[in-house]
């Protein structure tokens, strides 16, 4: 039954953020020889495929997420001979590749944009959204950027201004010219031709606009202490319907290639978030499922998710899990380094492909970021908010040396305080620590199919415990996670046979018997396999 299903289904998902891996040349910035370095790590810990954020050339207003050539590294990362290096050795250790693919905007120095701004008749005008001023003056219409500030740049040489969703410095690509969608499509076949498994999508559900550039509706819900793009409803700049037809054009680009896949990133209610599946063969292949960063700490809450998310994915649609990622306080920060465990549990056996993102599995924290260090434009734009993603993107501790194995230079940014033993080398070979659990859970999901493509079954959700099975043919087992400080007990006698617990949060009681009712200390998360 497991031939059925493809590996980015069966498989983990790692999130390498390049710049904060592994330095090779001591300029204090991780690079590709780095990754090509750490895979060993990779492959020990048992995750199945890399998705690395972005490595083109760039000017990095946006670290990477404003690209200036889409078909090359950035040679602060490396060479395109690093990458294929790279892609050849992911593929040798059974492993797979998947590229950031920006397809919102480009960077302002990308030399489309240069050639699109250069005058009204330019033949690349309308690869980018050029709008006349307001009759009155001023900007075309009321969108606002992500990072602040009106979406729309007044460019004097010709007279017009640009939209832009996130900085200045990155204008957003207009989809509707065909010309544009060919040249980006033929950005997707030049990686699949270099062997690249897939991409992960950014910002996928913004890449459409309004064709009227109607102004949007304030949001009554919006409170100061939210981002300030917030006070607006993001009607009519994303999530239009014409998004999914450039979707399917996306799609009939991996199509016609063997089993690759597109995960796309989606901030969105559950609701519209299973719209990006798109018909059987036409959508994405994964809409990110962002529930378990967004969605406050609890069984019931998260119980409920479950469920519901369960229950809205189309017949062809498959699941997925994210507790983490570079744009989102590390897990350990929201929900404490003790349900970090829990936490790791739960996304290491929910049905659907999991994504960990890099050093989660080591239980990093959030790293506080002095004034003078700050790299992150958000940080810059919108201050004093915490809205800043550096905390989140800190080098990665390789060992207990004061630059924690991750460059022989000065890093990026700081490298963690905890890093002393919270590192790889030390919980390595710590029999009890968070990376072991990672590395058990991770080769427990990998050799039963229960884990990976079984049923998902739920069993209770009341006070902190969550409770649910996972089965499929061959075997059957109970996952029963304590999201609280104090200890609980959960009862299923003539709800569910016997078995034995094979793995607890904890890491000390293997073996033990099961008997429909398991005492949960707190933080404690077990997986029992039932008896037949
Ligand atoms: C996505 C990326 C984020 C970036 C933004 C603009 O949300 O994950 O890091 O800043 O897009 O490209």
């Amino acid at each position: 039954m497991s031939d059925e299903f493809v590996w980015w289904q069966k498989g983990v998902i790692y999130q390498v953020y390049p710049r904060s891996f592994q330095d090779s040349n001591g300029d204090g910035v991780g690079d590709l020889r780095g990754i090509l370095s750490r895979l060993d790590y990779l492959e020990w810990l048992g995750v199945d495929a890399l998705w690395l954020s972005p490595m083109y050339p760039s000017p990095m207003a946006d670290f990477g997420y404003d690209i200036s050539d889409y078909c090359n590294v950035d040679p602060l990362f490396g060479t395109l001979a690093e990458f294929d290096e790279l892609v050849a050795e992911v593929h040798r250790r059974d492993m797979r590749l998947v590229l950031d693919f920006v397809p919102n905007h480009s960077s302002s120095e990308h030399p489309w944009f240069q050639e699109s701004r250069s005058s009204r008749d330019s033949s690349k005008r309308h690869w980018y959204i050029w709008r006349d001023p307001a009759p009155g003056g001023g900007p075309p219409n009321n969108w606002l950027s992500q990072f602040g500030g009106s979406a729309w740049e007044f460019d004097e040489r010709t007279g017009q201004y640009y939209y832009h969703a996130f900085l200045k410095e990155q204008p957003d690509l207009n989809w509707r010219n065909p010309e544009l969608c060919e040249a980006m499509l033929d950005v997707l076949r030049f990686w699949l031709d270099r062997g690249v498994d897939g991409f992960r999508v950014d910002v996928i559900w913004h890449i459409v606009k309004d064709d009227e550039f109607r102004n949007n509706e304030p949001d009554p819900d919006y409170h100061p202490g939210l981002a300030p793009h917030r006070q607006l409803l993001a009607t009519y700049n994303t999530d239009r319907p014409e998004v999914h037809q450039v979707i399917e054009k996306m799609r009939s680009v991996l199509n016609e290639y063997d089993e690759r896949m597109m995960v796309g990133e989606v901030y969105l209610p559950v609701e519209r978030l299973v719209t990006y599946y798109g018909g059987e063969g036409t959508g994405v292949h994964l809409p990110f499922n962002f529930q378990l960063i967004e969605l406050p700490w609890h069984a019931r809450v998260l119980g409920d998710a479950i469920e519901r998310y369960e229950g809205l994915l189309p017949p062809h649609g498959w699941p997925n899990w994210v507790l983490g990622n570079h744009d989102n306080p590390r897990i350990a920060s929201r929900i404490g380094a003790c349900q970090a465990r829990v936490a790791a549990m739960l996304l290491l056996t929910l049905r659907g492909t999991p994504t960990l993102y890099y050093g989660d599995e080591l239980g990093m924290h959030n790293v506080p970021i002095p004034p003078d260090r700050v790299q992150d434009p958000f940080e810059r734009n919108v201050p004093g908010m915490g809205l800043g993603r550096d905390p989140e993107r800190t080098p990665m501790p390789w060992n207990a040396e004061p630059r924690a194995g991750f460059t022989s230079g000065e890093p990026w940014l700081p490298i963690s305080e905890e890093s002393g033993h919270r590192n790889v080398e030390s919980l390595r070979a710590d029999p009890t620590s968070i990376l072991t659990l990672y590395r058990r859970l991770l080769e427990l999901r990998r050799r039963e199919p229960a884990l990976h493509i079984g049923d998902y079954v739920p069993l209770a959700a009341h006070g902190d415990v969550l409770a649910y099975r996972r089965r499929d043919e061959g075997a059957r087992y109970l996952i029963a996670l304590n999201f609280g400080a104090e200890p609980g007990v959960l009862d299923l006698t003539g709800r569910t046979g016997c078995g034995k617990l094979v793995l607890s949060t904890h890491l000390d009681r293997d073996e033990e018997d099961f008997d429909c009712r398991v005492e949960l200390r707190a933080d404690e998360g077990v997986i029992v396999k039932l008896n037949e």
